[in-house]
């Protein structure tokens, strides 16, 4: 009877197929409404045939081989697999699947609703109106910066980055500069999108909006040098994984008005907010919800449901990283 482990509880369309495919199979949800620290994972999922992981769990070596021999998948319920050893998989030839395509909408929306909010700025407003602020309609009450026209800096030409890009493109006019390792025809072909330096991003952007994967290369990319590079206009936007911005460096940034504002659905030491992030007015701080819709949610179970059920049927799985 295989075993599979899910450490926190998913849409009912995964557990539905899972139990459908593999009717023998014990299926255990963490039942808690928290993740699991590394032992209580171990203890919980030890001896597992299958394991279906978060971005919020360390699949280091250790915990890898911890897991004992039986292990023969790991689907983690996420695009960015940052937090799983992948050599260490490889080395036990267990595939690690993930859940690309399916969250590239819902994501976009989200990078450019941060855009859209800070801009605009639509806490602020809602909480001027809410708190009695709003004493009538006055021609300097609660300006804002445009979008539309402006200059948009995408940094990492994945989908997500060119979905945000082609919206901002079409929707709103923008100009689109992306900071990419290649060039993209199909970005310059389709929404006349010019290749540039990071450095020359940064200062020509009224908005950058981060798309990359968090690398050894990408870690803290934008510090407090690539943020004196922007204008004291822009907005930074993070939809991607949160070590990508020294946070410290743009908490002090955004109290000294180098950078206008920031809108951002990742931290770096999520979930924890880095001193004074929390108390400024010019940011939006969203609960890292970029793929967070039913639609998507169900979508991203069923991949990982369907990972776990071709591996343990012997089929070769889809979305394989390693
Ligand atoms: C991912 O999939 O990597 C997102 O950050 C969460 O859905």
């Amino acid at each position: 009877m295989p075993f599979i482990y899910i450490t926190r509880a998913v849409p009912d369309a995964a557990t539905n197929l899972l139990a459908g495919a593999l009717p023998d199979a014990r299926i255990e949800v963490n039942p808690e409404d928290r993740n699991l620290n590394r032992e209580e994972l171990i203890q919980a999922a030890a001896g597992c045939d299958a394991l279906i992981c978060t971005l919020a769990d360390p699949v280091d070596a250790s915990f890898i081989e911890d897991l004992g021999p039986r292990l023969k998948v790991i689907a983690t319920y996420a695009v960015g697999y940052n937090n799983i050893d992948l050599e260490a998989a490889r080395n036990r030839n267990i595939p690690v699947c993930n859940t690309p395509d399916v969250l590239t909408d819902a994501t976009a929306e989200i990078a450019v609703g941060l855009i859209l909010a800070c801009a605009r700025r639509f806490i602020e407003g809602d909480r001027l109106t809410r708190q009695g602020g709003f004493t009538g309609w006055a021609p300097l009450l609660h300006r804002g910066h445009g979008v539309y026209g402006k200059t948009v800096g995408i940094v990492g030409a994945g989908r997500i980055g060119k979905h945000v890009a082609a919206t901002l493109k079409h929707g709103f006019d923008c100009e689109i500069l992306y900071h990419s390792r290649a060039d993209h025809v199909d970005w310059e072909n389709d929404l006349g999108a010019k290749l540039v330096e990071l450095g020359e991003l940064l200062e020509r952007s009224d908005f950058v909006s981060l798309h990359c994967p968090l690398t050894p290369d990408t870690r803290h990319l934008i510090d407090a040098d690539m943020l004196k590079r922007m204008k004291p206009t822009a907005i930074l936007v993070n939809t991607a994984r949160g070590p990508v911005v020294d946070e410290a460096a743009l908490v002090a940034a955004l109290t000294n008005k180098r950078i206008a504002g920031a809108g951002f659905d990742v931290y770096e030491n999520e979930p924890a907010l880095t001193p004074g992030l929390g108390e400024l007015d010019n940011t939006v701080l969203l609960p890292h919800i970029g793929s967070a819709t039913f639609e998507t949610r169900d979508e991203m179970g069923r991949m990982c449901a369907r990972a776990v059920i071709a591996v343990l049927t012997g089929k070769e799985p889809e979305n394989r990283v390693v």
